[in-house]
């Protein structure tokens, strides 16, 4: 099969700063993720993952290096590209969910076409047939904190795939739940990759949620290298 990527990373270098430490994360990494492919990203505490999603996500930009989505450079984008590339692009997930308190899980799935001034009326079909596949249409009105934590994570998931993104980016999306609720977000998450053909990239420490992605890479040394067992 021909490879048909849709993230591409090139040579990524990024260092932090720290009084007079220099903290080498990332060292000229690389990968190339396929569209609809899953990828999950393993490796130490402190090895680079939430640094390299950040970067994956046009949160921060690299030292060096080129990071393209569909052969275009999100390195190279202004502040207001890379705005709107983030809200329209790519989906975020991440171990604590960041929900809004004060708003329903219907609002805060709807928040992401809000921002981008479409109005309510027009989205909410959307977010309610988000929040069916995620199976909390008998939650729709809770707030964050009538929810559970596996319930607050599946209204994050949601919310990420609200914009219909391209690739979903997840960091540790069971990191905060039990073994039992993790487990059903990990079958969520295979669920909405198979139906929606979203590509995933997701750290994890979980080997469960890694097993059901295509590919396992490890960060190490400040590289990415194929998980070998
Ligand atoms: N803004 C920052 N300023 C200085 N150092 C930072 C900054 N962000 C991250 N670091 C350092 O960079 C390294 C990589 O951090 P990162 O958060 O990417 O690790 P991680 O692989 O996600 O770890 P974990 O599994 O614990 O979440 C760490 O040593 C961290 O202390
Ligand atoms: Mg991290």
């Amino acid at each position: 099969m021909k490879a048909d990527p849709m993230v591409v990373v090139e040579e990524i270098t990024k260092s932090f700063t720290r009084g007079p430490a220099l903290i080498e994360v990332l060292k000229g990494t690389g990968m190339s993720v396929d569209r609809g492919e899953g990828v999950a990203i393993m490796g130490a505490s402190g090895s680079g993952k939430s640094t390299l999603l950040h970067l994956l996500g046009g949160l921060e930009r690299p030292d060096g290096g080129r990071i393209l989505y569909s052969g275009k450079d999100i390195c190279r984008m202004n502040d207001r590209e890379i705005t709107l590339f983030r809200n329209t692009h790519v989906g975020f997930v991440f171990q604590f969910h960041f929900l809004l308190p004060e708003f329903t899980a219907l609002e805060n799935v709807m928040i992401p076409a809000m921002v981008r001034s479409q109005r309510p009326d027009e989205v909410w079909p959307r977010a309610m047939e988000l929040l069916k596949i995620v199976g909390l249409t008998d939650r729709v009105e809770h707030k964050p904190g009538e929810l559970s934590g596996g319930e607050q994570q599946r209204v994050a998931i949601a919310r990420a795939l609200m914009m219909s993104p391209q690739v979903l980016l997840a960091d540790e999306p069971t990191g905060d739940l039990d073994p039992s609720t993790g487990s059903k977000v990990i079958g969520l998450l295979s669920q909405i990759r198979k139906s929606l053909g979203v590509t995933m990239i997701i750290v994890t420490h979980n080997m469960d949620l890694a097993r059901t992605m295509d590919r396992v890479l490890i960060l190490k040394g400040g590289l990415l290298e194929p998980l070998s067992v």
